[in-house]
């Protein structure tokens, strides 16, 4: 694959190796999808790659073998409501009495049918919750589970505001994100999804007003956010808050992203593909559509989200006619106190198989290469080849699929973020 290297920082060699091909930066629904070949090397230097190719081939080069083991490009969780700050276990143990996610909500708060602002649990809850912590307490909280992502094999990931729900609010966790990212080891992008809940006391169309008339140009300004996502629900924000909110970020140069038929049909999906969205997200309820926008979209990801829609218990969507109809699709694990405390990508993986029908390899680009498209990180982050920085994880098992097939079993070995360990045992 390369030429052969006579000095390297780092080299390791394992029974298998699995990638997607470094001649796509984003695989659709038609493949080529990832091989796998036996006894292969990576070598790199200075954070780079410089080698991939059979493990003998490497010369003077000792790489650290690992027998019976996957290497593979790192995970890239490109959908994570980080930074927050605390659990909502007894809304989860709530849920399973039949009390539903709406309700938790408190009734749609689109329309501000619920007044009592201190009976709103989910989103509203979570941000009391974040105001109530101090600035450390929440970098305490969010820098433990950044390294258990770490030991999960995330080597990059995505940091979203949205339990801020007030200008000061949402910039304050903008900022907490940008330190958390300084932090991290993984690499890091940060979004502002001020559109996540309806602020107490104001109308929608107001809030609207002000996230685009104030908010996105002083989170711009400050270069605090990477893109804007929009939570588009009969809860939460309409099709055309997200065009308005499309309009704003785009005059300042944010991609867009979209929470998208999530809890209900609402024709999100294909809005965020006219809108040239970077991404789609959830989509348990796309419709034929949406389905075939996605399918023909020259840059809109669809993100699958398989934690969340199990812990819900919805519905999941029919991912193989959106592979079919030729769309891209990534794995994320939507990690948040609500839907999804969930921050493993092996699970996240593990699930998309086994509830979404994804292949092993399929799940693979989609948790590495269209992941990290999603972010705006490819095609430098998800995938292995010389020249890109040395982003990877070693798997035990000696071949991919014992990821899926091992679900709630940890299967990293080592993480290296641009060839720096940063996890495994
Ligand atoms: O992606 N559904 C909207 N937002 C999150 C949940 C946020 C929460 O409940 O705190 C999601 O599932
Ligand atoms: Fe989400």
């Amino acid at each position: 694959m390369s030429g052969v290297p006579d000095h390297a920082s780092g080299a390791i060699a394992a029974t298998s190796l699995a990638t997607p091909s470094a001649h796509h930066a984003l695989v659709r629904g038609e493949g080529p999808w990832p091989e796998e070949s036996v006894e292969q090397a990576v070598a790199w230097e200075e954070g780079l790659i410089t080698y991939v190719g059979p493990a003998d081939g490497l010369g003077s080069i000792e790489p650290e073998w690992f027998e019976g083991c996957t290497i593979a490009p790192g995970f890239v969780d490109c959908h994570t409501h980080l930074p927050f700050a605390g659990w909502r276990a007894d809304e989860f143990e709530a849920r399973l009495s039949g009390v539903s996610y709406r309700d938790l909500h408190g009734r749609g708060g689109r329309d501000g049918a619920n007044d009592d602002p201190s009976r709103q649990g989910g989103i509203y809850r979570s941000k009391r919750m974040l105001a109530a912590a101090s600035d450390d307490e929440v970098l305490a909280f969010c820098r433990s589970l950044v390294q258990e992502m770490a030991e999960h094999g995330t080597t990059a990931l995505e940091l979203k505001t949205g339990y801020g729900l007030s200008v000061e609010a949402e910039l304050r966790q903008a900022r907490l994100a940008r330190r958390l990212s300084e932090e991290a080891p993984q690499t890091c992008s940060v979004t502002l999804l001020a559109c996540h809940a309806v602020p107490e006391g104001m109308e929608r169309a107001d809030w609207v007003g002000v996230v685009c008339d104030e908010l996105i140009p002083a989170a711009a300004r400050e270069r605090l956010v990477d893109a804007v996502d929009v939570y588009v629900e009969d809860i939460a924000f309409s099709v055309d808050d997200l065009a308005e909110v499309a309009r704003c970020s785009s005059d300042v140069g944010l991609p867009l992203r979209c929470h998208a038929d999530q809890l209900g049909p609402s024709g999100a999906a294909e809005a965020a593909v006219a809108l040239a969205a970077r991404s789609a997200d959830h989509l348990n309820h796309v419709s034929a559509t949406g389905i075939a926008a996605l399918g023909e979209a020259p840059a809109t990801v669809a993100v699958l989200l398989p934690t969340s829609t199990l812990f819900l218990g919805s519905s999941p969507p029919d991912v193989r006619a959106l592979l079919d109809a030729g769309a891209a699709v990534a794995i994320a694990t939507d990690f948040n106190p609500g839907t999804s405390p969930v921050l493993s990508m092996p699970e996240a993986i593990a699930t998309a198989c086994s509830l979404y029908g994804l292949r092993p390899l399929e799940a693979l680009a989609a948790a590495t290469m269209n992941a990290s498209a999603a972010l705006g990180l490819a095609p430098a982050r998800g995938t292995l080849s010389p020249g890109r920085p040395a982003d990877l994880v070693v798997l035990d098992g000696d071949a991919f699929r014992l990821v899926p097939y091992r679900p709630g079993h940890n299967p990293v070995v080592r993480t290296f973020v641009d060839g720096e360990r940063v996890g495994g045992r």
